[in-house]
């Protein structure tokens, strides 16, 4: 038996998970506010585990999290932290500042026992923090690049994202063209100890074979013909920051042994010197390519893939993750329709062909097309023939099953996709209901009924 702090102002969602949690077996202590939580946490109850609600009246959820982790008595004990609107920061934040996990109310009785199950078992991280690193910014990350995204798929992206932040070790990205390979980078870097430093970004595919080394590890002046200054070198460059290695499966055979010196010796001798330079870098990569098959065809050195996948990261397929095309899709409009100055919107036709499209060209396409039809489109709603140019009739091609759906049963998948549809609405309407009732084309009856259903309300 375990004792658990459930922190929530909702009366009816802390009493319910409490009692959920008791009927595991567990001993619950309640509080509703943050300041209470941690007059109870600093007032000697021993508690091994707390879920924390996000937005709390006074210190919020964020703010409770940065307290427990700068205190040496507290800072281990797991936290679960618990939001009614995921979004990328919240979920970034929040496992950046060593959440245990991240979970969007309502939350089921099997969730919460393979939770704590993971909790108590798990053999646990090391502390990702210490109480004199002084941790994390207070700035939110919104000013920065954003990784979108609401499914399953890419709240797990997040996630490891955030862990990954707490981390200097080398990350591997993976992922098709366009699904936001860099962007991940750059918010990885953004929400790392190394943000202060640059972001040096590589492309290993676009700089000529014979240039790239030099480009890489700097050269000594007369090194070679041409070379008649010295040059740092970009992996000098990114000293104290992120080094992003773009398209890595496109390196060079040679220039891979090279670089998997440099990664283990951490310093860089630049050409035709014998100086070394240290050198204190995180290293992102990046590719499309599988790595592991250019290993078995002898194109790819095993021992650097190795030493780059450490933390492995895979940005699905936009194909895969449904649930985030219509999200992307008001995104990119209303980014594109702000400069412009007129209110754009899309229709039902057009947001189903958005959905049945199957986007080869991932999140990158999508903005493109999302522009194109912001420019050209005669009226203020986006119909489905503005965006005939996608190609494909209108109702042809089902869409393929996202893949976080493919083991739930209909009744589940439903409720998933309703719970989904109504957040964002809510999301969209800034929390006003007949905003929201009326995008999903509902009535405010059937929406209320809905989200008390579904525990939204
Ligand atoms: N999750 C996301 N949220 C917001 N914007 C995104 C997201 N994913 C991708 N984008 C946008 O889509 C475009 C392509 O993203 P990015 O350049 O990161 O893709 P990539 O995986 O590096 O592609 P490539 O393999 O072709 O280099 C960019 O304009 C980026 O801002
Ligand atoms: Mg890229």
């Amino acid at each position: 038996m375990a004792t658990i702090l459930v922190v929530d102002d909702d009366d009816a969602f802390r009493e319910g998970l409490a009692e959920t949690l008791s009927d595991l077996g567990h001993r619950v202590v309640q509080a509703a506010s943050g300041e209470a939580a941690l007059e109870r946490l600093h007032g000697g109850h021993a508690v091994d585990c707390v879920f924390l609600d996000f937005r709390l009246p006074g210190l919020d959820g964020l703010g409770v999290l940065e307290r427990l982790r700068g205190d040496a008595a507290l800072t281990a004990v797991p936290v679960v932290m618990l939001t009614a609107h995921a979004t990328s920061d919240n979920t970034i934040g929040a496992m950046r500042l060593g959440a245990f996990d991240h979970l969007t109310k309502p939350v089921g009785r099997s969730d919460i026992a393979a939770l704590l199950e993971r909790i108590f078992s798990a053999s646990r991280l090391p502390a990702a923090t210490s109480a004199d690193d002084a941790p994390f910014a207070e700035e939110p990350l919104s000013d920065g690049p954003l990784l979108l995204g609401v499914s399953e798929a890419m709240r797990t992206v997040q996630k490891q994202l955030g862990r990954a932040a707490t981390t200097d070790a080398t990350v591997l990205i993976t992922g098709e063209t366009g699904t936001g390979k860099e962007v991940a980078a750059r918010v990885l870097h953004e929400a790392s100890s190394y943000r202060e430093g640059p972001f040096v970004a590589v492309n290993c595919a676009a700089i000529p074979h014979e240039l790239l080394e030099s480009e890489l590890f700097g050269h000594g002046k007369g090194a070679f013909t041409g070379a008649v200054t010295e040059r740092a070198g970009r992996i000098v460059e990114a000293n104290r920051g992120t080094l992003f290695l773009d398209e890595i499966g496109d390196m060079p055979p040679a220039m891979q042994a090279k670089l998997l010196r440099v990664l283990q010796e951490k310093c860089v001798t630049p050409l035709g010197t014998s100086r070394t330079v240290p050198i204190d870098v995180r290293v992102v990569a990046a590719t499309h390519r599988d790595l592991e098959a250019m290993v078995d065809a002898g194109g790819f050195r095993q021992d650097l893939l190795y030493r780059l996948n450490v933390i492995p990261l895979h940005l699905p397929p936009l194909r895969e993750r449904i649930a985030d095309i219509l999200p992307l899709a008001e995104h990119f409009l209303a980014a594109a329709t702000k400069s412009a100055r007129r209110a754009m919107h899309l229709s039902v036709a057009a947001q189903r062909r958005l959905v049945g499209h199957t986007w080869p060209g991932n999140v990158r396409e999508l903005k493109n097309a999302i522009e194109r039809v912001s420019s050209l489109a005669p009226g203020p709603t986006i119909t489905g023939d503005d965006l005939a140019f996608l190609g494909g009739r209108p109702t042809a091609a089902e869409p393929a099953l996202p893949a976080d759906f493919a083991d739930l049963s209909l009744a589940e998948a439903v409720e998933r996709v309703e719970r989904a549809m109504i957040v964002r609405a809510l999301a969209l309407a800034n929390g006003n209901r007949a905003e929201a009732a009326r995008r999903l084309a509902i009535s405010r009856q059937s929406l209320y009924t809905k989200m008390a259903s579904l525990g939204l309300a």
